[in-house]
């Protein structure tokens, strides 16, 4: 039988099973997991494995931690060029709209976007999540956002319905045109603010929506992007057209996001490093998941979301990368973790649900993984390490040793 076995000697088993709230992992010990045909059949203690799995094949977790597959639900995979000079400039003290005004930032990448192919950019996504499954990923969400036209939005969202095929990764596919406005067209005419976002909605949103190309929509509401009218407009007609709405929000001042995120039913609302007490509130009223972007925060010298004040008024808090070549450089997504350890003061069991189930429920896959309860993808990760606190604590460059996806071991450093 194809993806079927037995993973036992299960030293701690952090299930992420959503009882108890973001900082209970409902954890069991000298734990065992069934899976059969790519999804989980049983769970429990070893001890108690029922005898009518004996015939399956049987995997030794050597004692070792085990969580579910990461997800990252917040990435800007596919993009040409990096930004290196940029990241000096900022610690000399230019500011990221400053350096962003006089042609660098998302523009710059941008044009170097625009200028790749399908296929490099599809060879850089592969060699990216190649990266990120070794770390112990499992899914991950790709957002557009550095085409900013009709046919290279389309582009990089083709290059990842081709990833989907060619990686073991669960993708989820968003459509980021809202970015920033692009300075120039493709054919070097000026772009104009208007048109181009009649162009999103008349043109693009329909034609994503028809070929199936992405089931989220995107806006990044800031100063020299885009506002909140804009953002109404441009997430609605995604709405009609079954794209769910999704928002970068609240970065670099307090825009009203929370209260615009909950107005919109947004799936998820993400960076919130200004978001008010009211945003909060009507956040959580909402339902509407916080995205916790510690790398932003970090790389731009932000003050960091505060993620105890969205937890305590019962906001599901998500964690990610934001993987991108401006202002979060690094796809290490235990390493955004333990950041929104220190800097968003999470606990690491918060960090822990905060990067599986909680991310799941960002990219609107929580029935499909995000936990280790039966009926979910067999999709786990092998850790080597005592128990979550200590993984956090006592950082190490990669703790993963076997990622698990829909009951293949996609990564094994020990076979
Ligand atoms: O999520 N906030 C806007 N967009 C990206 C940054 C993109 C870039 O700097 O290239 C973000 O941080
Ligand atoms: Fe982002």
């Amino acid at each position: 039988m194809g993806n079927s076995g037995i993973l036992t000697d299960i030293g701690v088993l952090a299930t992420c099973s959503p009882a108890g709230g973001q900082s209970e992992l409902n954890i069991i010990r000298d734990a065992a997991i069934v899976f059969v045909d790519a999804r989980i059949n049983w769970v429990g203690e070893a001890a108690d494995l029922p005898d009518a799995h004996s015939g399956l094949p049987t995997f030794s977790a050597g004692g070792r931690t085990v969580i579910p597959g990461l997800v990252d639900c917040h990435t800007h995979l596919a993009f040409g060029g990096w930004r290196a000079d940029e990241f000096q400039m900022r610690i000399e003290g230019r500011s990221y709209l400053d350096i962003a005004a006089s042609g660098g930032g998302i523009q710059k990448t941008m044009g170097q976007t625009r200028l790749a192919t399908h296929e490099s950019l599809l060879q850089h996504c592969l060699e990216y999540t190649s990266r990120s499954v070794r770390l112990g990923v499992t899914a991950i969400e790709c957002k557009t956002g550095y085409g900013l036209s009709f046919d290279d939005e389309l582009k990089l969202l083709r290059v990842y319905a081709e990833l989907k095929g060619k990686t073991a990764l669960d993708v989820a596919s968003t459509l980021l045109a809202a970015h920033v406005v692009p300075k120039i067209n493709p054919d070097g005419t000026k772009c104009n603010k208007q048109n181009y976002i009649k162009m999103i909605c008349e043109r693009l949103i329909p034609t994503v929506a028809e070929e199936g190309l992405a089931e989220f929509n995107d806006i990044f509401v800031e100063q020299g992007a885009y506002t909140t009218e804009d953002a109404r407009l441009i997430l609605k007609t995604g709405e009609k057209h079954g794209l769910k709405a999704k928002l970068h929000v609240d970065q670099l001042g307090d825009g009203g996001g929370g209260k615009l995120a909950a107005e919109l039913a947004a799936i998820s609302a993400d960076h919130l490093e200004y978001t008010s007490p009211e945003g909060i509130r009507a956040m959580a009223n909402a339902d509407v998941v916080a995205v916790c972007l510690p790398f932003a925060s970090l790389y731009l010298n932000q003050p960091p979301m505060k993620a105890r004040a969205f937890l305590d008024a019962g906001v599901d808090v998500a964690v990610a990368t934001d993987f991108n070549p401006g202002s979060a450089p690094s796809y290490d997504l235990p390493l955004a973790m333990m950041l929104a350890c220190t800097m968003s003061r999470m606990t690491p069991a918060e960090a822990l649900k905060g990067a599986t189930l909680n991310a799941a429920k960002a990219i609107s896959r929580e029935q499909e993984y995000g936990s280790i309860e039966i009926g979910k993808r067999a999709n786990f990760v092998e850790l080597s390490v005592p128990d979550v606190n200590h993984w956090m604590y006592h950082f190490q460059p990669n703790s993963c040793v076997r990622t698990w996806i829909g009951g293949n071991r996609i990564f094994d450093s020990i076979d």
